[in-house]
């Protein structure tokens, strides 16, 4: 069996990722490691650390740590119950179906900028279910490094600087953002400090009155008050009425693998089980890694799973979401027995319609494990960069513009050409639909990987190649996470692959029929294995990342 390829044969065992024997937090910026590792190495959790980790980000990774976004935890603990905490934004009571069909019959870009982008916010809430439910430090304890960080300021790294720049004119239409994340427009400079007062004074506020706070006092009323001056649509009834919902995460097996992963409304979960499944068995694998069958095995793989996101998947409570039937293995096995290994299988042959494509902008994903063996997998966002490049008055944080996770308009493309069903259509308290797909696996029973990325649709193929880069083809994590990646999603019908396969393998690629598009950057993962008694950490080496472990 070609199962495991010794990485020597691979021949990209090129880096060692770091190494602890107790816990370990990797995320994708170094002060909130440090801070996650701190709650970890004096008596918190995992849980502990992840509420800690969350509300950090908030301030030193402003494109996407968040406190005006959401997100989905993902949690197993060491007696082995799993817990999926949904705290994603609801679309307001007040949004419709067509809000965002401009008099011309087109979407407008109100979904992805301004104040009527923004879904209600969830994160606030969902840090302080985890914590009460599941955590064990005092909620003050916690968001309390945050709140220096955000009081005090922090060196601006050279990524955050070029990010901030990037989107500067985004920011530059809003004066608080403008006058706060640009520097007044002078632009925060390397190793310059980032002060964020305002931020400083809503986190004290969380820190001592709890979610509270953010859903019904000071801030909910500061917020409800800026939404409706300027046009946005959360009210404090919206508010105040947001609920996180616990969900049971779905579960599947690979090689013998268990698979613990995210469910509707998050489109990952159900994509990993079903993409596995096509490969498991297919012999995908024994060519190698990188090499043009497996490449273009994978490809035919994520083209499939990906017309059946666009017509399938939406808010379950909503929508009747047929998991069952999308995994069902008579299906999955004729979704294989469809791949023709010569010739890529043109997308408008595969199936009518509808289309989707990659989202330009910015998520974060930690992963952590603690010393009793309790292990988190967070994924939240603002969706875009900077969300809706709003920063709310007196409040200090952007808010999201996950309401673009809805199909604007049902049927037809959205600003970024993506089309989705009825499935994903806008209704009052509908979740949006997501990619975010936060993931464990355990090997014979026990905790083996933590795993996640930000990257839109890409997310999902991004976490399935780095698990089949560690099971399929034995590199340790950071090779995995190191290894360049791929990307199909059925339509448009492209082949986005990161700078680092071989010419020959592209041009291999290309003459079965792959239109290839070579980019930079796909996902920044955060991931964590236990191998060996060792707890093996890394934040992918295309972000300014850190894992650090004791
Ligand atoms: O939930 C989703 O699928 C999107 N809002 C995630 C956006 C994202 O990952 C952007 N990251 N680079």
């Amino acid at each position: 069996m070609a199962a495991l390829v010794a990485t020597a044969e691979t021949g990209i065992c090129a880096r060692q990722p770091v190494r602890s024997r107790h816990a370990m937090v990797a995320t994708r910026e170094a002060h909130s490691t440090d801070i996650g590792l701190a709650v970890l190495e004096s008596g918190g959790n995992a849980i502990d650390a992840a509420v800690a980790v969350g509300f950090a980000l908030a301030v030193t990774h402003p494109a996407a740590g968040n406190i005006g976004g959401g997100g989905f935890l993902l949690a197993r603990f060491r007696d082995g119950r799993t817990t999926f905490i949904d705290f994603r934004e609801r679309a307001p009571e007040a949004a419709s179906r067509n809000m965002y069909i401009g008099p011309d019959g087109k979407a407008t870009s109100d979904s992805v900028v301004g104040y009527r982008a923004s879904g209600v916010p969830g994160t606030v809430r969902g840090l302080e279910f985890a914590h009460e439910k599941y955590g064990r430090k005092r909620w003050a304890d916690l968001v309390e490094p945050a709140v220096r960080l955000a009081s005090n300021g922090f060196p601006v790294s050279y990524g955050l600087a070029r990010s901030l720049r990037n989107a500067a004119e985004r920011l530059a239409a809003f004066p608080e953002s403008k006058r706060i994340f640009l520097n007044d427009g002078r632009f925060c400079q390397a190793g310059e400090r980032l002060v964020q007062p305002e931020l400083a004074r809503t986190l004290e506020r969380i820190r001592d009155r709890g979610a509270k706070d953010f859903y019904e006092g000071e801030t909910a009323r500061l917020l409800a008050a800026d939404m409706q001056a300027h046009g946005g649509l959360i009210t404090l009834g919206d508010l105040k009425n947001y609920r996180v919902i616990e969900r049971t995460p779905l579960t599947g097996s690979y090689r013998g693998y268990t698979i613990v992963t995210a469910p509707p409304p998050s489109s990952g979960g159900v994509g990993i089980l079903q993409m596995l499944g096509v490969l498991e068995g297919s012999g995908y694998e024994k060519s190698g890694f990188g090499s043009a069958d497996e490449l273009h095995f994978l490809a035919e793989t994520m083209r499939r799973y990906f017309a059946d996101r666009s017509e399938y998947m939406g808010d379950p409570d909503f929508y009747h979401v047929p998991v069952a039937a999308l995994l069902n293995p008579r299906y999955i096995r004729e979704l294989r027995r469809s791949i023709d290994p010569e010739h890529a299988t043109p997308s408008t042959t595969l199936h009518p319609g509808k289309l989707d494509t990659i989202e330009t902008s910015d998520t974060t994903h930690y992963s952590i494990v603690d010393a009793e063996g309790n292990a988190v997998a967070v994924t939240y966002t603002l969706n875009n960069s900077f969300g809706s490049a709003v920063t709310a008055t007196k409040l200090g944080f952007l808010l999201n513009d996950e309401m673009d996770d809805f199909a604007a308009k049902p049927g037809e493309p959205n600003l970024f050409g993506l089309i989705q069903g009825e499935a994903n259509a806008i209704q009052p308290r509908k979740t949006p639909l997501s990619s975010m797909t936060p993931t464990i696996v355990l090997r014979d029973g026990k905790l083996y990987l933590v795993l996640g990325s930000p990257g839109g649709p890409t997310i999902i193929n991004t976490v399935l190649e780095v698990l089949v880069n560690v099971i399929d083809f034995g590199m340790n994590i950071a090779d995995a996470v190191d290894a360049p990646r791929l990307h199909h999603q059925w339509m448009p019908d492209v082949l986005r692959m990161e700078r680092g396969f071989s010419p020959d393998t592209i041009a291999l690629l290309k003459a079965r029929g792959h239109t290839v598009e070579i980019e930079d950057h796909q996902g920044e993962v955060a991931a964590i294995r236990l191998q060996d008694e060792c707890l093996e950490g890394d934040a992918d080496p295309r972000t300014d990342g850190t894992a650090r472990g004791y």
